[in-house]
């Protein structure tokens, strides 16, 4: 008999390979790892190549014993841009090359692995866990409000409310159980408005979502009170269901106790952080600062960011606005800036390439987030008790969106709308006119989500079920 009972179960995570996906997940497996277990963090050698060139993240992971960081190919061309708009090329090829080498990996891996810990829309990964016959967990780095829409496509397109053409978007949606009388077309992932049922993304979705039963359990970085509704109508589908968000919470919270180097830093970022914007903040007054991203994925149009430019000047508010340099579609003009916005930017504002954003949002002097509303943002400003504008940019940031404006009233919904007079006008209304009402939901908000994670919480007893469960396999 060999000792395999006295290793600790080993944990091999494979995300999915973009900025918000790879955050949470890296997370997660830092919450797993702290907990005793051997964890194979597997990126795919692009996504990998950045981390290492923008974080600390080696040094970072090597405080975790048994904490392995590797790659793999994900069969395209080095220079292949791998934008969310060419996600089907990746994906197709992800499935054609990454999943014999996924296999390959596992049963040549010196500590066997004990069980897989991968994003749900990666349906090739199951097929690999069975075929090696170790179980599998999913993991969806989506809100469930999201992943509920998304399971019920099947049900709105026997309905006929999908296809539809991109006209009159306000139509209600019936046929998502639980969202009758608030969700419209406008509200559904972006790919719905194609008005064609062959859409690649449409039946991806459609198709991927329906597998995650197959799985043994489906991790998900929520929280019972936000989402429980919508997680009551997931669990009839997938009953071993581990809602243990908001994990970067999680993290630092089992992190707060500690000193390694790990407490000090815990960027995952794409791109090389801007601290000095944390300086900027520190002379800044109490919540007098609206916070603007829109992410790692979106691209803005030039014109689109002189609307959001003008309209945040011109609501006089004091402003920290990160501007990726790859997120103006066709690239940054530089000149032709009118006068009045460089002064009143030098003034009152403030503009980064990438912030440390989570630190920015826990900053005093910040009291609005004008956000993309990507899943890992939203729970990060709902932590930290931040009111929203939403101008969501595509796929699960719509369904995001309306839940922050209409059910949660945590902010605006200002999808659709990039006009510089409705920019200031929200902007006026979320950090002047209606400060006080969402200032009171949103802390009330962030002190749930604190409390969630705070031994005795739901997510903090799911964490503590999944470490379990997973040691069981073990046995
Ligand atoms: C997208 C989707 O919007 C998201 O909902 C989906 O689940 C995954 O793909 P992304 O555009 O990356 O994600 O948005 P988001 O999920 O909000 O993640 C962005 C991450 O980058 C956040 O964790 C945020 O803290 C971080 N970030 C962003 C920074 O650290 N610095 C910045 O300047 C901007």
């Amino acid at each position: 008999m060999d000792d395999q009972g006295a290793l600790p179960p080993h944990v091999l995570i494979f995300p999915l390979p973009f900025q918000g996906p790879v955050n949470s997940t890296l997370k997660l497996a830092e919450l797993l790892s702290l907990s005793g277990l051997h964890i194979t963090f597997l990126l795919t050698d692009f996504i990998h190549t950045r981390l290492l060139r923008h974080t600390n993240i080696n040094s970072r992971l090597e405080t975790y014993p048994g904490f392995r960081l590797e790659s793999i190919s994900d069969g395209l061309p080095e220079d292949h841009p791998r934008s969310s708009d060419l996600f089907m090329e990746l994906f197709d090829s992800m499935k054609a090359v990454t999943k014999p080498l996924l296999k390959e990996y596992i049963l040549t891996s010196r500590r066997p692995v004990t069980c897989i810990i991968a994003d749900g829309i990666l349906g090739f990964t199951c097929d690999v866990a069975n075929e090696i016959g170790i179980p599998i967990f999913y993991c969806r780095t989506m809100s469930a409000c999201c992943l509920w829409v998304s399971f019920c496509l099947p049900k709105l397109i026997e309905a006929g409310e999908l296809p539809f053409k991109g006209d009159d978007l306000d139509t209600p949606i019936t046929s998502v159980p639980g969202m009758e009388g608030f969700l419209r077309r406008r509200d559904l992932p972006t790919f719905c408005r194609s008005g064609d049922l062959n859409d690649p993304s449409i039946q991806l979705f459609k198709t991927e979502i329906q597998e995650l039963p197959r799985a043994h359990g489906l991790i998900l970085n929520t929280m019972e009170h936000l989402e429980g509704p919508v997680l009551s109508h997931i669990r009839v589908h997938c009953p071993n269901l581990y809602t243990i968000g908001p994990v970067h919470a999680q993290l630092k919270s089992k992190l707060g106790g500690m000193t390694t180097p790990s407490s000090t830093s815990s960027s995952n970022g794409l791109w090389k952080e801007d601290r000095s914007c944390i300086t900027w903040l520190d002379s800044q007054p109490s919540k007098s600062v609206i916070y603007i991203s829109f992410g790692s994925l979106a691209v803005i149009t030039n014109d689109q960011r002189m609307e959001f430019w003008h309209g945040v000047v011109n609501s006089g508010t004091r402003f920290l606005w990160v501007i990726r340099p790859d997120s103006i579609a066709g690239g940054d003009p530089g000149s032709n800036i009118p006068v009045e916005l460089s002064l009143a930017t030098e003034e009152r504002g403030y503009i980064v390439g990438w912030a440390p954003q989570e630190e920015v949002l826990a900053h005093a002097a910040i009291g609005g987030f004008l956000t993309h509303s990507g899943w890992n943002s939203t729970l990060e400003s709902l932590t930290e008790g931040v009111p929203m504008i939403c101008w969501p940019y595509f796929l699960d940031q719509h369904v995001n969106s309306r839940f922050v404006g209409e059910v949660w009233k945590l902010g605006l919904d200002m999808k659709d709308q990039c006009v510089r007079d409705v920019v200031e006008k929200m902007v006026k209304d979320l950090m002047e006119v209606r400060k006080g009402d969402f200032i009171r939901v949103a802390d009330e908000m962030g002190k749930l989500a604190k409390k969630s994670m705070g031994k005795g919480g739901l997510s903090y007893y799911n964490l503590d079920r999944l470490i379990k469960d997973i040691a069981l396999i073990n046995v």
